[in-house]
């Protein structure tokens, strides 16, 4: 199929790539110039793995090309996906201004019969603003879809290709087949295609995510009392776990949802609530949570140390989660910028995500490429993303390394009794600290 692929983020540029590697023929189109230059010159501008082989294959192959030409770009396309920017405007609500942009510069150079595809997360009502948008500018019937994307970042592809489920709003039955068509190279393992109507596909991204960011918000709640009673949410998780109702999935606790996705969606999904007439409180609640997570560890470091001035606190980790360079509401981030406020240095590493930290706070956070490269002259560590490079470090190196023997870890990742018999002052969430003197 011809297919083109609207915004080439995160989302645009795996969806373009997967669908190429199938051999369809894919247009990716984005309004950043630099960033179809870095693309037409064979880089890729964000880091997934796998996906700068993936994209290199195809672009020898010349199944997939790369252009800031619009109208050019989907003139031939049997279907365009949307995959462009949702953010949160300034009321919470999702700025959809780029989808209308699109929506509105794309129509006079449709296909007669080309499906417009939307893949961004949009509230629902918005594919049925589209179509009578598409409606009025071509003067014709166009059809929309929904299909809102589950993938997540640092296993995008493995996501894309091995979908849990594939999810369609649609109103004719003949677009589910044709978006079936494209898709079943990845469903071989019977993994489901679920059509619906838009309203439906629409807020099934919403709910997925709401309850996504509810378990977390709701697992760091329990983790916060625990450690008032000197209890571990560690053994609780267990507790609680083998209970076929309830599981393990997405349970653990740490420092707060991150990410270009839950924390917009959350308020946005707040804001569909109060469209309905629906009392919004309980996914304020867990936005609430959240934020205050974020500052969880910044608390601790301020109580253990007191006065910050003059400090210096190493950061591990800080991309928003691990196997990604996105920093996009980041718990690392309120935690840097609180250190710098209180007047601490900041030494940091992240395997992936020091250049867009750099673009973000220049020199007044010292980046180091080797994560122990960081902990010199440091007066404590910080832990705010699970890399597994962090997992299992040398602890007498940092031990040597650091001026004290203190860790804030912010996703629980080493055993208390071996941070006890390292000689370490231990703070981690929902776990009773470790004081060794
Ligand atoms: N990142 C994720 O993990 C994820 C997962 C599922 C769904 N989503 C949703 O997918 C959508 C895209 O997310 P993303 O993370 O890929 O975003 P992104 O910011 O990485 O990419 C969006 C791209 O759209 C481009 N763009 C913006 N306006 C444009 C315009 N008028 N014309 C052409 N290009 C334009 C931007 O330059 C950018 O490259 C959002 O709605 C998001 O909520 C994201």
């Amino acid at each position: 199929m011809n297919v083109a692929v609207v915004g080439t983020g995160y989302v645009g540029l795996v969806t373009g790539a997967c669908f190429s590697d199938t051999g369809n023929h894919v247009t990716c189109i984005d309004n950043h110039a630099k960033k179809i230059e870095m693309l037409r010159q064979g880089h890729i501008p964000i880091y997934e793995p796998g996906l700068a082989e993936l994209v290199r294959r195809n672009v020898t192959s010349g199944r997939i090309e790369f252009t800031t030409d619009l109208p050019a770009g989907v003139r031939q396309a049997e279907i365009v996906f949307l995959a462009v920017g949702t953010p949160q405007s300034a009321d919470g609500s999702a700025d959809l201004s780029a989808i209308w942009a699109v929506a509105d510069e794309i129509a006079p150079h449709l296909q007669p019969d080309a499906i417009v595809v939307t893949k961004s997360t949009v509230p629902v009502g918005t594919n049925e603003k589209l179509r009578e948008r598409l409606q009025k500018r071509t003067g014709r019937d166009v059809d929309v879809a929904s299909n809102p994307e589950f993938l997540k970042e640092g296993a995008a592809i493995e996501d894309f290709t091995r979908p849990d489920r594939v999810v369609v709003g649609v109103r004719r039955a003949a677009v589910a087949e044709q978006l079936h068509k494209l898709y079943k190279p990845f469903l071989r393992t019977d993994h489901p295609f679920l059509v619906m109507s838009p309203e439906s596909a629409e807020l099934t991204k919403y709910v997925a995510n709401a309850l996504l960011a509810t378990k977390i918000s709701f697992i760091n709640q329990m983790a916060n009392v625990c450690e008032y009673f000197r209890a571990d949410i560690n053994d609780v998780r267990r507790g609680i776990g083998h209970d076929r109702r309830i599981g393990f999935a997405f349970l653990f606790p740490g420092v707060g949802y991150g990410g270009s996705c839950f924390p917009k969606d959350v308020r946005a999904m707040v804001g569909t609530f109060q469209e309905a007439g629906i009392d919004p409180r309980l996914l304020e609640s867990v936005d609430w949570v959240n934020e205050r997570q974020k500052d969880v560890i910044p608390q601790k470091i301020r109580e253990h140390f007191g006065e910050l001035r003059g400090k210096t606190i190493a950061v591990w980790g800080l991309a928003f989660k691990p196997k990604t360079d996105d920093i996009r509401e980041a718990p690392a981030l309120v935690l840097i910028d609180q250190l710098l406020q209180g007047g601490a240095r900041v030494q940091a590493h992240d395997p992936e995500a020091m250049p867009n930290v750099k673009q973000l706070y220049g020199d007044r956070v010292a980046l180091f490429q080797k994560p122990m490269e960081a902990l010199d002259q440091a007066d404590a560590l910080a832990i705010m993303t699970e890399w597994s490079e962090f997992r299992t470090p040398d602890f007498r190196q940092i031990a040597r390394r650091l001026r004290q023997k203190v860790i804030f870890d912010g996703r629980n990742l080493y055993d208390l009794d071996a941070m006890h018999e390292a000689g370490f002052v231990y703070y981690s969430i929902g776990r009773p600290t470790v004081k060794s003197t």
